[in-house]
C-alpha cells in the first residue's frame, strides 16, 4: 500500500481502513491485517499517556512511539500526527519538524489539523519538500480551548459550507487525504463527492471514502470510555481484568509457576550444587 494506491482506492470505490497504533505489538498485528494506513495519532496523549487532552504530548513523544510502530509496520503507510505547537509557530519550523518525522521515525507522512491560510501555506511547503500531508478538519482536538467542546462540528449551514471550502483548499494545497472528525453525514458526503483525494471519517457517517477509529476504543481497552461513534469489537478491559485476577489468585495459592513453568538443575549437577552450598546430606532432595 502506497499513498498513490490510496488515491486509486477512492477512484475504484474501495473503502480505506485506517487504525491507530502507538507501539510495536499492535503495529505487528496491523502489519499482518487488511488495514490500509496506520496512524500514530496524538490521541497517544489521552489513550496511552493519561492526559486529559492532546495538547501536552511532545514531538519527541510522538517520534518515540512512531519508531516503535515503524519497526513493525513495513508495508503500510504510517502517518504521524504532528502534535500541538510542532507546526503552528512558523512554516520553517513546521517543515523541519515534519522532516524529522520521516527521517528519525520512518513515518511515510504527517497529519496536521486545521485549514487556515497559514496552515495551507505550511502544507504546500511540506508537500514541496516531499512530505505527504493528511489534513484533519471538523472536530480538531488540538483546538479544544477555542472550540470549548468535543461535540459535533459543522451543524449550521454556514459552518457546513466552511468545512466544504476548507476541504477543497486542503486538496488544492496538496494534502493526499483528509480526516473528517465528528461532522454531520450530509456534510462529509458532499466533501467526499467534491474531492479527488480520499476522505477518512471518524464520527462522520458512512459516506466517507474510508473510516478510522482509535484501535484501543474498538478493542474495548479504554477503562470504560466509550464515544458514541465507536463500535466495540472486543472487551479487552474485561479480558485483562480477569487474566490479572487469575494470575494473582494462582500466585497467592502457590499454583504458579507449575513444574512445566520451572527449570531445575540438570541431574548431573545436583550433587555438586548441594556440595557447593554445604547442604549435601540434608533432606533437601
Ligand atoms: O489522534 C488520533 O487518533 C486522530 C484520529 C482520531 C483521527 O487524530
Amino acid at each position: 500500500m502506497t499513498i498513490p494506491a490510496l488515491m486509486q482506492k477512492k477512484k475504484s470505490g474501495q473503502k480505506i481502513v485506517m487504525l491507530t497504533a502507538y507501539d510495536y505489538p499492535l503495529g505487528r498485528l496491523l502489519e499482518q491485517s487488511e488495514v490500509d494506513i496506520v496512524l500514530v495519532g496524538d490521541s497517544l496523549a489521552n489513550v496511552v499517556l493519561g492526559y486529559s487532552d492532546t495538547l501536552p504530548v511532545s514531538l519527541d513523544d510522538m517520534l518515540h512511539h512512531t519508531r516503535a510502530v515503524t519497526r513493525a509496520v513495513k508495508s503500510i503507510p504510517v502517518i504521524i500526527d504532528m502534535p500541538f505547537l510542532s507546526y503552528q509557530v512558523s512554516i520553517e519550523e513546521a517543515v523541519r519538524n515534519a522532516g524529522r518525522c520521516l527521517k528519525e521515525a520512518k513515518a511515510t507522512g504527517v497529519k496536521v489539523e486545521g485549514a487556515g491560510k497559514f496552515r495551507l501555506q505550511t502544507i504546500e511547503r511540506m508537500v514541496d519538500a516531499g512530505i505527504p500531508v493528511m489534513g484533519h478538519i471538523g472536530l480538531t482536538p488540538q483546538s479544544i480551548n477555542i472550540l470549548g467542546t468535543y461535540s459535533t462540528q459543522g451543524k449550521t449551514a454556514s459552518a457546513a459550507l466552511k468545512l466544504i471550502k476548507d476541504a477543497a483548499m486542503l486538496e488544492d494545497a496538496g494534502a493526499f487525504s483528509i480526516v473528517l472528525e465528528n461532522i454531520p453525514s450530509q456534510v462529509s458526503k458532499e466533501i467526499s463527492i467534491r474531492l479527488q483525494i480520499p476522505t477518512i471519517g471518524i464520527g462522520a457517517g458512512p459516506e466517507c471514502d474510508g473510516q478510522v477509529l482509535v484501535t484501543y476504543d474498538l478493542l474495548g481497552y479504554t477503562g470504560g470510555y466509550h464515544p458514541w461513534f465507536v463500535r466495540k469489537y472486543a472487551d479487552l478491559d474485561s479480558v485483562i481484568e480477569s487474566a490479572v485476577k487469575n494470575f494473582c489468585e494462582d500466585v497467592k495459592k502457590g499454583n504458579f509457576p507449575s513444574e512445566a513453568e520451572t527449570r531445575n538443575l540438570p541431574e548431573g549437577e545436583k550433587t555438586g550444587f548441594l556440595d557447593a552450598i554445604g547442604k549435601h546430606g540434608d533432606k533437601q532432595e
